[in-house]
């Protein structure tokens, strides 16, 4: 048997980078993923790749209806909704001082209140439906770490912490396990810049093992908090970084290392 047989996960943000990753290892494990995201072009593009094991929803994240909607889809072509992970994300970089109204919103809107919705979408179906499931929670090391210009992000990423515990401890009456998963730099589209290699060499350097990470391994973690390996895992927070979370004090001048 395959560790995801007769599973159903929504992906938002399944078009692109660790969404689209963890999409596809999904299917190839065994299970059935509908991929929501607002860009169909690179959705309905992936999910025929993936094949009948997937499908594409138009879904925006920050829409209630739109979320029900795709739980509905879930339910309708495979069955039920086992699994959600919530990646989709906008960035609206900048200085607190000088960060439009509309700015913060947007991330907070799409990063934040977009993963509560669909969480609560499928948590509702999974409780109403008798049904254990697992949500996964994009945060980042920016949602444990300020840094520069990321006061809207970094503030969307520690309340997803948050809310993944808060989740975890009300549904673990119903066996819904809830966690979140802070990567650090991951090569996907919205880390662009990883693509100069003098940037991606010198953030290679600057991590503990070596170089930065790929979608595949933010996928890995994701998997398993997904997986029934994790059944006694919830309200964790697992960082996935190369060890560059906590390498800070590796960085002090005047420190020796070696
Ligand atoms: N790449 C990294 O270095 C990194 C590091 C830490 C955390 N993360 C987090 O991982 C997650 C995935 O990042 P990524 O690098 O794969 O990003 P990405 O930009 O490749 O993918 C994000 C996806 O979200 C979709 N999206 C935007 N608005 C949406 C909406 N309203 N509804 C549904 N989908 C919407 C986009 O169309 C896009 O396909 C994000 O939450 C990000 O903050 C990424």
């Amino acid at each position: 048997m395959t560790q995801f047989e007769n599973k159903v996960c929504i992906v938002t943000g399944g078009a692109s980078g660790i969404g689209a990753k963890t999409a596809e290892m999904f299917v190839q494990r065994g299970g059935q993923v509908v991929i929501g995201d607002v860009n169909d072009e690179a959705g309905e593009g992936l999910a025929a790749a993936i094949g009948d094991k997937a499908v594409f929803f138009h879904l925006d994240v920050s829409d209630p209806a739109s979320c029900e909607a795709a739980v509905d889809l879930a339910v309708a072509r495979f069955g039920s909704v086992d699994g959600v992970v919530n990646s989709a994300i906008k960035m609206a970089p900048g200085p607190l001082k000088d960060l439009a109204h509309a700015d913060w919103n947007l991330v907070l809107e799409i990063g934040l209140t977009g993963s509560f919705l669909m969480s609560q979408a499928a948590g509702r179906w999974m409780i109403d439906n008798g049904r254990k499931g697992s949500i996964v929670m994009l945060s980042s090391n920016g949602g444990r770490n300020p840094y520069g210009m990321s006061g809207a992000y970094s503030t969307t990423k520690a309340g997803l912490i948050m809310l993944a515990q808060h989740l975890a401890i009300e549904w673990a009456q119903y066996g819904i396990r809830a966690n979140a998963v802070c990567p650090g730099h991951t090569e996907t589209p919205l880390t662009a810049y990883l693509q100069d290699p003098e940037i991606k060499q010198a953030r290679s350097d600057v991590t503990p093992l070596g170089r930065v990470g790929q979608p595949e391994d933010i996928a890995n973690g994701i998997l398993f908090l997904l997986s029934d390996e994790a059944d006694y895992v919830t309200a964790a927070t697992l960082d996935i970084d190369g060890g560059i979370a906590k390498s800070v004090m590796n960085h002090m001048p005047g420190r020796k290392w070696s």
